[in-house]
């Protein structure tokens, strides 16, 4: 019995020394790479990035591209309407203090990464107007400060995950023009 009074401390201080390493490994420079390895992934029909998304620049002038004062980390991506393609890649799940994602109006097809469940401070999110497939990821009842969320015009299929209902701070949830089926809880 007495051991557990040693070890919980010393877990306790595992983590801490774990989550503080965890902040202090992203970065703004982090940040970077994963955008450009998000830029090697997709398609850019119109070459929009090729040039502007460069280490030559800072990136926070790059387009589409928000950066924090306060954590000089990236906090908004707005993405839409500029030509993209391909599947979303996992990578952006690491733009960890990311607010706001707009990938609207492009042509992004696949099932949306596991990995986007990571971005916990994200308020703002969509996804109107692209090829996404697959179900609605029940993750997205995690993302507990979403306000808004625009699913419009993909190819999701299935029900809307009850796990959605659960998000307190959404006033705007968009799904029409997709493949869905279920209904929505009488409570909402
Ligand atoms: C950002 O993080 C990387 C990897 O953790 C580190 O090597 C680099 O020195 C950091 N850069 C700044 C400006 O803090
Ligand atoms: C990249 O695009 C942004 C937004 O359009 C623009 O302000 C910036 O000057 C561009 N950078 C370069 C190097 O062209
Ligand atoms: C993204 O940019 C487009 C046009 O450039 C604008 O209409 C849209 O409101 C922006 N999205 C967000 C979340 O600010
Ligand atoms: C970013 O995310 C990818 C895929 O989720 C992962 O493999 C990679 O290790 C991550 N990179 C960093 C620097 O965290
Ligand atoms: C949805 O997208 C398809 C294909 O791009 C288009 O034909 C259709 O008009 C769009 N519907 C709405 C309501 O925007
Ligand atoms: C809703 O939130 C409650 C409390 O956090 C949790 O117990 C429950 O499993 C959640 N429901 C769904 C469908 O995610």
């Amino acid at each position: 019995m007495r051991l557990s009074f040693f070890f919980v401390p010393m877990l306790l201080l595992q983590y801490s020394i774990a989550s503080l390493a965890m902040t202090t490994l992203s970065n703004l420079t982090t940040d970077q790479s994963t955008l450009l390895t998000f830029k090697a992934r997709v398609v850019d029909y119109r070459s929009v990035l090729t040039n502007n998304w460069s280490i030559s620049y800072p990136i926070c002038t790059w387009i589409g591209i928000s950066c924090g004062s306060r954590h000089q980390r990236v906090t908004a991506l707005n993405l839409s309407d500029i030509g993209l393609g391909g599947t979303i890649p996992p990578h952006l799940g690491n733009l960890t203090v990311l607010v706001s994602l707009d990938v609207s109006l492009n042509n992004f097809h696949g099932r949306l990464p596991n990995e986007l469940g990571r971005l916990r401070r994200l308020r703002f999110i969509s996804f109107t107007l692209n090829k996404l497939s697959g179900s609605i990821p029940t993750w997205i009842g995690i993302l507990s400060k979403l306000q808004m969320l625009s699913l419009r015009n993909n190819s999701f299929t299935g029900p809307i995950p009850n796990s959605l209902f659960n998000l307190s701070m959404l006033e705007m949830l968009k799904a029409k023009d997709n493949i869905l089926d279920g209904n929505i809880p009488s409570r909402i």
